[in-house]
């Protein structure tokens, strides 16, 4: 019996009580609450503490003051530096040496900080300096002192596109970047290091930088005017077309959603040209694979959303990181409260013993 699944497809892997995407109904639920009811109800932070601690009032902590060492400016690979260079700053504890409660409070440190450290790569991308504390501190909620740190300023437009945003990426189950904390996590390495290997993984094309790559895509369209062109020219060369068709999802992905009513409500200038490509795509995708759903995904709607709080292409994976804060956090603890040591097995397939000569 060959029981290899390329991918893992399938494979159950981890039992986990923190979300829940209903694949067939098309929702997506934290510790049982849908998310249609927390956008626009509580803030990121208290997102955060409904999935790390299950409970609303136990919001993430305000960041520490704190310096990074040495920011470039490309903020994906500043913030997987820093995270892990936080490890050292701070002398975190090894997760199987240290306490459930130490775990915890070492994630939600390092998750404010995170956030902090995207904040300011974008202010180094940007030439400037990042804002001071005072200016910070009159920020009500996390992604208003983002954005101030950031920028100095926070539009309402901008803060409302961006809560939304972290709330409807937050945590999704078993994907690329959580596995990855996990992994890290089961061997029982620092919390540093769990967060920051999960934002390397985060960073492919296939995964959270997705939402970079479909700006250009409506650019284009925008410029041709032929979105059905577009969409078949994209696949007669056997590529992909960014923003449709997911993993778990065998229907519209909720998220999108809730991040394409959210654009449209923040006046994003490119609604008109993104609803055609995805008519376009979704048409074609089905004529091609009728017996396959390819629905629009998270980061279709993600990269118009982000767009219209002024959040350039480059800077996407590194703000899904800052949502994704809260389901890492989430699975790094109940990795360590119920988790066991990775090591899936592999077959062997190469050639059989022979002499070295051979080579
Ligand atoms: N454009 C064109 N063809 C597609 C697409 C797409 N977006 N998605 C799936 N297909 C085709 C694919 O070419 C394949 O055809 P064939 O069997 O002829 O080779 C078939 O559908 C099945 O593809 P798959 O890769 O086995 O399907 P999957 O459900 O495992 O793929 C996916 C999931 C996200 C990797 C894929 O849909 C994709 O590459 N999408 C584009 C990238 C993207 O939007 N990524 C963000 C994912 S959502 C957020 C996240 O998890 O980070």
């Amino acid at each position: 019996m060959n029981d290899f699944k390329p991918g893992l497809e399938g494979v159950v892997a981890v039992e986990t009580e923190i979300a829940e995407p209903d694949r067939e109904g098309g929702s997506l639920r934290y510790r049982g609450i849908d998310i249609e009811e927390l956008v626009g109800h509580y803030p990121y932070e208290a997102v955060w503490g409904l999935l790390v601690d299950n409970d609303l009032n136990s919001k993430m902590p305000d960041p520490e003051p704190y310096e990074p060492a040495a920011l470039t400016g490309n903020a994906p690979s500043d913030l997987q530096a820093e995270t892990a260079r936080l490890s050292g700053e701070w002398k975190l504890g090894k997760l199987n040496e240290i306490s459930d409660e130490q775990a915890r409070e070492d994630l939600g440190r390092l998750s404010a900080e995170m956030m902090e450290i995207v904040a300011r790569s974008a202010a180094k991308a940007d030439g400037r300096e990042p804002a001071p504390d005072d200016v910070v501190a009159q920020g009500e909620t996390a992604a208003e002192r983002f954005l101030l740190r950031w920028r100095g300023e926070a539009d309402p437009r901008h803060v409302k596109a961006i809560d939304t945003y972290w709330i409807c990426t937050a945590e999704h189950g078993l994907n690329a970047s959580t596995f990855t904390a996990r992994v890290v996590a089961s061997t029982g390495a620092d919390c540093g290091a769990a967060m920051s290997a999960a934002v390397g993984a985060l960073s492919g094309p296939l995964h959270g930088g997705a939402p970079a790559r479909v700006l250009p895509m409506l650019d284009e369209v925008a410029k041709t005017g032929d979105p059905e062109g577009y969409v078949r020219n994209i696949l007669e060369q056997h590529g992909r077309i960014m923003g449709f068709g997911h993993r778990v999802y065998r229907a519209e992905d909720p998220r999108s959603r809730i991040l394409k009513r959210t654009a449209q409500e923040v006046g994003s200038p490119r609604m008109e040209v993104a609803e055609a490509l995805e008519e376009a795509a979704l048409a074609e995708l089905h004529k091609r694979k009728p017996d396959y759903v390819i629905a629009t995904n998270v980061e279709f709607y993600s990269a118009v959303l982000l767009d219209a709080a002024d959040v350039p292409p480059e800077l996407t994976p590194a703000m899904f990181a800052c949502s994704r804060v809260a389901g890492w956090s989430a699975h790094i603890l109940e990795q360590k409260q119920t988790g066991r040591l990775f090591r899936p097995a592999d077959r062997y397939v190469g050639p059989g013993p022979r002499s070295l000569s051979a080579v």
